[in-house]
C-alpha cells in the first residue's frame, strides 16, 4: 500500500474526485492527503477529507498567498487546525521564483505559520523554490518537522534537512531525464523519503503532459525500486513507516 502525501484536490482540476480516488485505489494507493495552499484549496482539502476515511489534509497559505492573506484568514487557519482529518501545515515556506516576491511578506507569512506548527505540534510541508538558505535558516528557529515538498537539491542540502528530522518529499520530477535527483537518491536510503505526487502537477515521465492523479505514485515507486534496488513491497512498507513518522495517520 502505497500514500501520496502531497495532492491538490480542488474543484478547478478535477471534475470527478471519486474518479482520481477510485483510480488510485485500483493501483494500490490507498492514504492521500490533500494539501491545501490557499484559503479555496484549504477548505476544498478539508472537505475532501472530511468525507473520505482514506483521506486527509494539511492546509496553509502558499508564499504566493503573501500579499492577500489577512490577519482573519490566519485567524480561521488555526481554527480549521482543530479538525481532526488536518494533520499538518502546508504547503508553507519560501519561493523566490518569479519577480515580484517580497522576501518580508513572505518570512512573515512562513513564520506565522511555524509559529501554528509549534504551538499545536503540527508537521509542516514546506514549499522552497530558489530559496534553499532561508528555507534552512528559518526553519532552524522552530522545533518542527514535516517535509520537503518537491525535493530537488544537492545531498549536502538533503543531509541538512534530515539532520533538521525532516523526510524528502520525491514526486514524478525524478523520472525526467534531464533531473540530477537520482545522484542525490542513490547516497541516501529510501528511509529519508516519502512519495508525492504534487498532483495535478510534476506528471512523471513518460506521462509529462497529461494532468497528473495519485495513481501515478507507482510510477514513481518503479522508479525508485529500480534506483535502490529494492521491492516495490519493501518501499512501500518503508515509506509507509517514514509517513507515520512524520504525521499522525
Ligand atoms: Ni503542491
Amino acid at each position: 500500500m502505497f500514500v501520496d502525501t502531497h495532492c491538490h484536490f480542488e474543484k478547478q482540476y478535477y471534475d470527478d474526485f471519486e474518479n482520481v480516488i477510485n483510480n488510485a485505489k485500483e493501483s494500490g494507493v490507498n492514504l492521500l492527503i490533500a494539501c491545501g495552499c490557499s484559503k479555496s484549496a484549504n477548505t476544498e482539502a478539508i472537505d475532501v477529507a472530511n468525507t473520505h476515511e482514506n483521506i486527509f489534509a494539511t492546509i496553509g497559505y502558499h508564499p504566493d498567498q503573501a500579499f492577500i492573506v489577512t490577519d482573519e484568514e490566519l485567524i480561521k487557519l488555526e481554527k480549521q487546525l482543530s479538525n481532526k482529518k488536518v494533520v499538518g501545515i502546508g504547503e508553507i515556506g519560501l519561493d523566490y521564483h518569479y519577480d515580484g516576491f517580497d522576501k518580508s511578506k513572505q518570512f512573515e507569512l512562513f513564520e506565522k505559520q511555524l509559529q501554528l506548527a509549534e504551538k499545536y505540534n503540527l508537521p509542516v510541508v514546506i514549499h522552497s523554490r530558489d530559496a534553499v538558505q532561508d528555507t534552512i535558516d528559518i526553519l532552524k528557529k522552530y522545533h518542527v518537522k514535516g517535509v520537503i515538498h518537491s525535493f530537488s537539491g544537492s545531498y549536502e542540502v538533503a543531509k541538512i534537512y534530515l539532520d533538521m528530522g525532516f523526510k524528502l518529499g520525491i514526486n514524478g520530477v525524478v523520472t525526467f531525464k534531464n533531473c540530477n535527483l537520482k545522484d542525490t537518491l542513490i547516497k541516501l536510503s529510501p528511509t529519508d523519503i516519502v512519495l508525492e505526487t504534487d498532483s495535478p502537477y510534476m506528471t512523471p515521465h513518460p506521462y509529462r503532459g497529461e494532468k497528473n492523479e495519485s495513481k501515478n505514485i507507482v510510477i514513481i515507486a518503479k522508479f525508485l525500486t529500480n534506483l535502490f534496488n529494492i521491492s516495490m513491497e519493501e518501499l512501500a512498507e518503508i515509506t509507509r513507516k517514514n509517513v507515520s513518522n512524520i504525521f499522525d495517520i
